[in-house]
């Protein structure tokens, strides 16, 4: 066990802070803590609010884009589960634990269905712990592991205990791509994960874009993050498409995340809600 796994939970209260540690590095923004400062979160530190606020400052659009790409989510696991018949989830980036977590919209539809939950944020896996005891034994997991490296994440023996991949898998990468520099090839890292899943296997994802966005002001908000521990890399459509090559598209195919079967008529529209998103199956 590492040392951030002995980190104490009492501070789930809201009463007490986190002991420090080097790994959490509070004084750092962490991508998992923004993104729960713009939906609203308690999980995160000053360091974080600040760098958050500067990317809200840009871009007020970002919080209701983390919002609508959180609803996308919870869309696309109901469907996937309740629609395709989806049992085993493999959640890419998990983030800390929020309203309407993947395994409770999973076990929802069935109590047996699986979810593997990884992050490479260490706070995420202090939270993960909290989410793992509301869970059914068993089903869930939650992993430290580091999308770059996706063979380790097949071969992870934990993740090889509770899924079964030679049977259908979800995998969810969502809001986690855009984290993912053109040097680390993403497009490998997807078609790695995909090719080692049997047909019948989905891969849903959500993607951050500028594509609505004045070219002028497009670099300001990868600019705040390069403070953080992960770098930014808007994609446009088209390459947010490419990830999908070789798979089928369900309907509506790849729109801003409000667009994906909405469940009620959605009110937001393309250059409100700056996220690409998108579900497939391996045909
Ligand atoms: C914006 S949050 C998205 C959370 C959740 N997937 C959602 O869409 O609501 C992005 C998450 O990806 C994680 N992340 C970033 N780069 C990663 C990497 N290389 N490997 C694993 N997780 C990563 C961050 O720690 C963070 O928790």
């Amino acid at each position: 066990m590492t040392d951030h796994q002995e980190i104490s939970l009492d501070w789930m209260s809201g009463e007490q802070c986190p002991p420090p540690s080097a790994e959490l590095r509070p004084e750092i923004p962490h991508p998992a803590r923004m993104y729960d400062y713009y939906l609203g979160g308690k999980d995160n530190f000053p360091a974080d609010r600040a760098a958050a606020e500067q990317v809200l400052a840009l871009s007020p659009l970002v919080r209701i884009s983390a919002l609508a790409n959180r609803a996308f989510l919870q869309r696309a696991v109901r469907a996937l589960a309740a629609e395709q018949g989806i049992r085993q989830f493999l959640d890419i980036g998990t983030g800390i634990p929020s309203a309407g977590n993947t395994h409770e919209i999973a076990q929802a539809v069935d109590p047996t269905a699986k979810v593997a939950y990884l992050d490479n944020d260490p706070i995420v896996l202090v939270h993960g712990r909290a989410l793992l005891a509301g869970a059914q034994l068993g089903s869930v997991s939650v992993l430290q592991a580091d999308l770059r490296d996706p063979e380790a994440i097949l071969t992870d023996p934990a993740v090889r205990e509770l899924l079964d991949l030679g049977k259908p898998v979800a995998v969810m990468l969502f809001a986690i791509l855009h984290f993912i520099d053109d040097a680390d090839d993403p497009y490998g890292i997807v078609r790695t994960l995909v090719d080692a899943l049997p047909s019948g296997s989905y891969l849903a994802l959500s993607h951050g874009t500028a594509d609505f966005v004045d070219p002028a002001e497009a670099s300001k908000g990868p600019a705040v993050y390069r403070s953080a521990t992960a770098q930014l890399t808007m994609r446009s459509r088209e390459q947010v498409l490419r990830f999908f090559d070789g798979l089928e598209l369900l309907e509506p195919g790849l729109v801003t995340a409000p667009l994906w079967r909405p469940d009620q008529a959605p009110q937001d529209t393309d250059g409100q809600v700056a996220i690409w998103a998108g579900v497939a199956r391996k045909p």
